[in-house]
């Protein structure tokens, strides 16, 4: 623990690798009328820290991500878009929150909770932690848990007996999509590397696809009700091929080409086409957390760093084949905690 007044955070100074973030002391944050003061106790690395770090954007977005990150360097140094700890202190005006209690909050677009502390206002994406869910637990059902909810539950509304592919299940969308898909009681099957077949079969997929394998996508031309791309290495033409006529594509991941044609995808196929950005609102981190309580969504933790050793994380990333979420502890290690 640093001394009163100073945190530590993961700062990076410059866009680029793993090593553009390094550990630094910086003012903690007071929280002015309507904030709250979160002591971190878990984060998690995702693709979005990563995407805006190395400035790889789906193709096409390029240009537009020093707009909107920074023009010469990340406008906002500290990363992380999720967070789980517990509440330190309160600034004038807040009602919904007293000190001491644990909770849970997505950050988004705004970041910053690669941090020991985060201020953040109490009308924003943050609500109570299950008591159920250890830190790291509810750290690591944020972020995959919050997309996968979102296009599965409200946009797509995946129901009971439907049979759903998830392209990218290793990954911390398609785990959370592959679990919810999954207890809505669809029958799922999972796109994923070899080497992830059976840690994904584990997660609740009833058959698993590799996807460097022959056949693969063709072979499979029109077999779901459902297709959620958290990829976008299938052009989203013949990933809608991938449904059924009358069948859904839902597109989480994919090029700036293809997203402007998805409103015409569905006169072009005869498939229903959803898309779009996860907003972060209380009330949907509020139903993951209350998914993430009844087993519905679990957290699939595929590796775990201290705060001191996020580079590694970044490295780690980088690789391009993470499991699930990368968990990132500020506090002693959460033993005790269900997960
Ligand atoms: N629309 C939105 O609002 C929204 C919100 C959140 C995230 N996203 C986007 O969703 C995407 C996924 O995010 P994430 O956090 O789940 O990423 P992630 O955790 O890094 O997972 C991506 C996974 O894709 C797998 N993969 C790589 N190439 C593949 C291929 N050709 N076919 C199938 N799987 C492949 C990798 O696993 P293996 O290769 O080892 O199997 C990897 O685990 C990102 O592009 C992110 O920007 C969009």
């Amino acid at each position: 623990m640093t001394e009163k007044g100073v945190m530590r955070a993961a700062l990076c100074a410059r866009y680029g690798d793993a090593a553009a973030v390094a550990m630094q002391e910086v003012p903690r944050p007071v929280p002015g009328a309507g904030e709250v003061l979160v002591r971190i106790q878990a984060s998690t690395l995702d693709s979005a820290d990563r995407r805006i770090r190395a400035l790889d954007m789906p193709p096409g977005f390029g240009p537009m991500a020093r707009l909107a990150f920074g023009f010469r360097r990340p406008r906002q140094p500290i990363f992380g878009t999720t967070l789980a700890g517990t509440v330190e202190a309160i600034g004038p005006g807040v009602t919904r929150f007293q000190p001491g209690e644990a909770v849970v909050a997505s950050t988004g677009a705004a970041q910053g909770c690669h941090a020991e502390y985060r201020v953040i206002s109490e009308r924003k994406a943050i609500v109570a932690k299950p008591e159920a869910l250890g830190f790291e637990a509810a750290a690591a059902v944020i972020f995959g848990g919050m997309t996968a909810r979102f296009f599965l539950e409200e946009k797509a509304q995946v129901t009971k007996g439907q049979s759903v592919l998830v392209i990218g299940a290793g990954g911390a969308v398609g785990i959370a999509a592959v679990q919810f898909a999954r207890a809505a009681g669809a029958r799922v099957t999972a796109c994923c590397s070899s080497g992830k077949a059976n840690w994904v079969l584990a997660q609740g997929a009833d058959a698993v696809i590799d996807y460097r394998a022959a056949g693969w996508p063709e072979a499979h031309h029109a077999a779901f009700d459902m297709v959620i791309d958290t990829v976008g290495a299938v052009p989203a033409r013949q990933a809608a091929r991938l449904a059924r006529e009358g069948g859904t594509l839902v597109v989480v991941s994919a090029s700036l080409r293809d997203l402007l044609a998805l409103p015409t995808l569905k006169a072009r196929t005869g498939r229903v086409v959803v898309g779009g950005m996860v907003p972060d609102h209380p009330e949907g981190l509020a139903r993951v957390m209350a998914h993430a309580e009844a087993r519905r969504l679990r957290p699939a933790i595929g590796a775990r760093f201290p705060l001191e050793r996020i580079a590694e994380a970044h490295a780690l990333i980088d690789a391009g084949h993470k499991a699930g979420s990368i968990v990132i502890t500020m506090g002693p290690a959460d033993l005790s905690a269900p997960s």
